[in-house]
């Protein structure tokens, strides 16, 4: 059967894939935000898993404002990299699992969350930078990857909790797929951050601090978490956040953390990367 090995959270902002794109990962602004990430990505190259469930928000990209699935998943071969205005990264086509993701997408609306069905779909930022900080540039992601894709930029988003409870479907979901598998969850988008209006540039490390601890810690306070909470402490933006939920979810009650990173600022935004590991032995 498959299995869930690890699990991942990346902050995705859009600035970090253009560094890398543009070769300036080196510069004195972008070196300390990408150090963060060597821990994981050596780890990752031993791990080698087959797949990665990757939980992330569309910006408008694929979906525009006309249509806005509150949860969906990618079932296609590949997914196209978007062009979010300056053409589209230059990365390789992100391959899917339609095996995986047809069993996902059936078990999880047949376990009452009622996913959006996307057979063809570019993928933005959101999906491709949290690769890149993983993998780096390479000719081909050494990954097939099940987008999930979660409504954060049209109110109203789903709750923190709502997303929890999809993550627990997840595991239910994964660990029934007939093929031994190794599988990480990945959930993308925060820490702090406000884009818009009178408070742009917010960024609240004591928030953030304590979510990271509560990651790994005690998930219940996360999930306790309203939306006008995420609104005050970590800027409009900061509901991405509720995309690690999902990922937490599936990783079960006890979790060890492997590694992580917190850096301010890059670009609007900090930036937040935990590595977990479920317990064996409170699966
Ligand atoms: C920015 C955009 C994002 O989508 C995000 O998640 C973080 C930061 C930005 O424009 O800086
Ligand atoms: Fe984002």
């Amino acid at each position: 059967m498959a299995q869930i090995t690890a699990g991942i959270t990346t902050s995705h902002v859009p600035a970090i894939g253009a560094a890398l794109d543009q070769g300036k990962d080196g510069t004195d602004y972008w070196a300390p935000v990408f150090a963060g990430y060597d821990w994981t990505k050596e780890w990752i190259a031993r791990e080698k898993p087959d797949v990665v469930v990757l939980v992330y928000n569309d910006h408008a990209s694929a979906f525009s404002l006309e249509i806005i699935p509150t949860f969906a998943i990618g079932c296609a071969d590949e997914f196209p990299i978007a062009d979010e205005g300056f053409g589209p990264r230059p990365v390789p086509t992100v391959l899917g699992h339609p095996g995986l993701a047809c069993h996902l997408a059936q078990s999880l609306i047949l376990d009452e969350f009622d996913m959006t069905v996307i057979n063809k779909m570019d993928v933005d930022h959101g999906l491709t930078v949290p690769l890149s900080l993983m993998f780096a540039q390479p000719l081909e992601w050494p990954v097939k990857v099940v987008p999930i894709a979660v409504n954060v930029v049209q109110y109203p988003p789903p709750t923190g909790e709502r997303c929890y409870k999809l993550g627990q479907a997840l595991r239910r979901a994964i660990e029934s797929y007939d093929e031994g598998l190794n599988v990480q969850v990945w959930g993308t988008g925060g820490m702090s951050h406000q884009l818009q209006g009178p408070r742009a540039g917010l960024i609240n490390q004591k928030f953030d601090n304590a979510f990271l601890d509560d990651m790994t810690a005690n998930p219940d306070a996360l999930r306790a978490i309203t939306h006008l909470e995420y609104l005050r402490e970590a800027g409009s933006e900061g509901i991405e956040l509720v995309m690690w939920l999902v990922m937490r979810g599936a990783l079960g009650d006890a979790v060890q953390e492997l590694h992580r990173f917190y850096h301010v600022p890059a670009s609007n935004t900090a930036v937040g990367h935990l590595v977990l590991k479920p317990t064996p032995k409170e699966q």
